[in-house]
């Protein structure tokens, strides 16, 4: 391997499910233009050192842990389960856990057949996972004596195999265990992508790297949630109507052509502009409300 090869960053993601598509979609909102090689598991960077390695998702973890890859975009699902399993290993710090994304939202929750009416495991049940680490030491926390079947996947036949009472998976839209006739209990674990980094330290390059993509992440994020807001006010309302502008920093306030009680307000706001906000501008006097995306933004 040549020099200028190993200074290259490299990032591993979902080969194929929930995540590929919205980390790829990141990637090249952060500016990377890359090709896919030949066997379709690598992307190439074209005009940034970084390629992106496409892997199943449990074995990102290991690969950033073990050093093959410098950073991974994965579930916090996945890396809870590889942290705890590491850990009751005594092998502490296995990567670290840098930036929470805003995708992938999903959660570790027991599912229920129908005749059993708990929410959670009690004492003397069988509960198949793909999460043992989680699951047992949920157990542990809980006090409960249950027992955990490890299943690698099709959890959710496992009840109605006759291998387990209860099972403990990822659910989103929860149409898996309806489709299998499960009933979603308690939450064990709330989950979204997170990007984790090697353990070891990087080379004064790749830091570089490292850091402006983290830059470029929290700038991308930033925009899918700011909005720009224009509204029409009546200037005894013009207090009232600021402190309702959701993380808005200073409103740009424009007089109206001929209307001396009213004004314009120009904002951009950085949190979820929800119909809530709207409705409440609107009941403190606002009127023609506009809100509109921002495509590009450099704080
Ligand atoms: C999970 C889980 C279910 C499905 C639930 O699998 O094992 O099969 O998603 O989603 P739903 O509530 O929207 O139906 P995932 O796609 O993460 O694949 P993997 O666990 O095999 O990586
Ligand atoms: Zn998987």
């Amino acid at each position: 391997m040549t020099a200028a090869k190993q200074d290259r960053l490299k990032i591993a993601v979902q080969k194929s499910g929930r995540l590929t598509d919205h980390s790829l979609d990141l990637l090249t909102r952060c500016g990377l233009k890359y090709s896919r090689g030949r066997d379709e598991l690598i992307c190439f960077g074209e005009n940034m050192p970084v390629d992106v390695l496409l892997v199943r998702d449990d074995d990102i973890p290991g690969l950033v842990h073990e050093d093959i890859c410098d950073l991974g975009i994965v579930g916090q699902n996945i890396i809870t389960e590889r942290r705890l399993e590491l850990t009751t290993r005594a092998q502490p710090s296995p990567f670290m856990e840098r930036t929470l994304l805003d995708y992938g939202h999903c959660r570790l929750a027991f599912g229920m057949p129908e005749r059993d009416d708990n929410d959670r495991p009690v004492d003397g049940q069988r509960i198949a996972t793909s999460y043992p680490a989680i699951v047992q030491d949920f157990l542990v926390r809980e006090a409960i004596d249950a027992q955990v079947v490890e299943f690698s996947g099709a959890v959710e036949i496992a009840p109605r195999l006759g291998k387990a009472d209860i099972i403990c998976d990822l659910v989103s839209t929860g149409a898996t265990l309806k489709a299998h006739g499960l009933r979603e209990g308690e939450t064990v674990l709330e989950s979204r992508a997170q990007l984790i980094q090697t353990p070891v330290e990087l080379s004064a390059d790749k830091t570089q790297w490292v850091e402006r993509l983290l830059r470029r992440i929290d700038g991308v994020m930033q925009v899918r949630e700011s909005k720009y807001i224009m509204l029409h006010a009546p200037r005894a309302a013009l207090a009232k109507i600021r402190d309702l502008l959701p993380g808005s920093e200073s409103p740009t306030i424009i007089p109206l052509e001929g209307l001396d009680d009213k004004v314009a307000i120009h904002a951009v706001c950085r949190e979820t502009v929800f119909w809530e906000t709207l409705e409440d501008l609107q009941r403190a006097g606002a009127t023609s409300v506009l809100v509109l995306p921002v495509e590009k933004m450099l704080a």
